[in-house]
């Protein structure tokens, strides 16, 4: 089984090293890592964020590990050579079209949340985030218009049965959890939204074990402060997923703490071929420091273990050492704590057995 790890910049080879030291420890004879460039990195070398190797050495792997992507130096480039679009390639170029992005309070972090602590205590919810299309994807372009104004626009479209394929991911997530499926738009005024809505509510028809509900995206981010708990499973569309995950963070305590597994239609010997990121960024503000927190990317690890490599028991392993590091205040800097990404590691890396 191969595994391509792309660490890309800022955090992402510092958060990336304590997932490998933790895969590592795990010594499973039958993976192999192959390392490649991507993001600004790759630009600086290679003169491209994606270049062809990267995106050959994914495709031939059973599962991609992804660290961040990101750099402040190339945010002036032209747009195709900025260092996101190599994770906006990937995920079109594998077909990685459902997002997942579980969010759930850890024991003893309650407090650790931005929320009151009862009210955090009750978080357990999965995000399930188109991720191949919406205005992420459509044409977009800056002009000039008559009078001389400059306009920017960015074309947003769901196409049917983008809608149809996800709804299936997030229905049967929602009947292997709850059983409660929150389908999150703004069809009051998106044409693509009114879509969305009415594809969902016909792909309902084959699943009468899941109770549907829907939402529109201002009132569901008002409602994911003021009581996350009623959330099993949401689904929604690229842009609003990207959102509402970043905030689900802080009601969990961090965004250094979300994983996420970026999945498709193409299977490998002993699952699903998928590319596994933390939701957070390459953050430039803490990079080369230290302080960034790899429990994210550790438990993206365990997310590729059990979809991509069909080893739930070491996906639970290390999803326990991580529960059990944190129940022991092992905290970065941003859960109000002092240690540091290699002490998080360490300590993870103590409670595997
Ligand atoms: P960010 O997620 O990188 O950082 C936001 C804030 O959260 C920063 O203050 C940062 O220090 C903090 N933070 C993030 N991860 C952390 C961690 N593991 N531990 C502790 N603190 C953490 O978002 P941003 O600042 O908006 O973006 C920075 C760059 O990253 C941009 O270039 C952006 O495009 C890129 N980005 C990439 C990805 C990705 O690779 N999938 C995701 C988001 C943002
Ligand atoms: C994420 C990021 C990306 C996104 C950016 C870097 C393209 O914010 O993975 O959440 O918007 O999807
Ligand atoms: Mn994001």
């Amino acid at each position: 089984m191969r595994i391509a790890v792309l660490a890309g910049d800022g955090i992402g080879p510092e958060v990336t090293a304590e997932a490998l030291r933790v895969l590592d420890a795990l010594a499973l004879p039958q993976v192999e890592l192959v390392h490649a460039d991507v993001g600004g990195v790759a630009y600086h070398r290679h003169g491209h964020p994606l270049p062809a190797a990267t995106l050959a050495a994914a495709r031939d792997s059973d599962a991609v590990l992804f660290g961040a992507v990101g750099d402040p130096t190339c945010d002036a480039l032209e747009r195709h050579l900025r260092p996101e679009q190599a994770i906006l390639g990937l995920r079109s170029e594998l077909g990685l079209f459902a997002n997942l992005r579980p969010a759930k309070v850890f024991a003893g972090l309650e407090h650790t949340s931005a929320l009151k602590p009862e009210i955090a205590g009750a978080i357990d919810l999965l995000i399930v985030r188109e991720l191949n299309g919406d205005v992420y994807f459509g044409e977009k372009g800056t002009r000039k218009l008559a009078d001389g104004r400059r306009q920017g626009w960015d074309m947003m479209s769901y196409a049917e049965d983008e809608v149809e394929r996800i709804a299936h991911v997030a229905f049967r997530a929602a009947q292997g959890r709850q059983g409660r499926l929150c389908s999150v738009d703004k069809a009051n005024v998106l044409e693509t939204s009114q879509l969305w809505r009415d594809v969902v509510i016909e792909v309902a028809a084959q699943y009468p074990d899941v109770a549907l509900s829907h939402m529109y995206v201002d009132n569901a981010a008002m409602q994911l402060v003021r009581q996350p708990g009623q959330f099993d499973v949401i689904v929604t569309g690229n842009l609003f997923g990207d959102i509402l995950s970043d905030q689900a963070s802080m009601c969990v305590g961090s965004i250094g703490l979300l994983a996420s597994a970026s999945l498709g239609a193409r299977t490998t010997a002993h699952g699903t071929f998928g590319l596994y990121e933390p939701i957070h960024g390459s953050a430039p503000d803490i990079a080369g420091k230290g302080l960034a927190n790899p429990m994210a990317t550790i438990l993206s690890l365990a997310m590729l273990l059990r979809h991509s490599l069909g080893l739930e028991d070491h996906a639970r392993r290390v999803e326990r050492a991580v529960a059990a590091a944190l129940a022991d205040c092992i905290l970065g800097g941003d859960l109000g704590g002092t240690h540091g990404t290699r002490a998080i590691g360490d300590a993870v890396l103590e409670r595997l057995s």
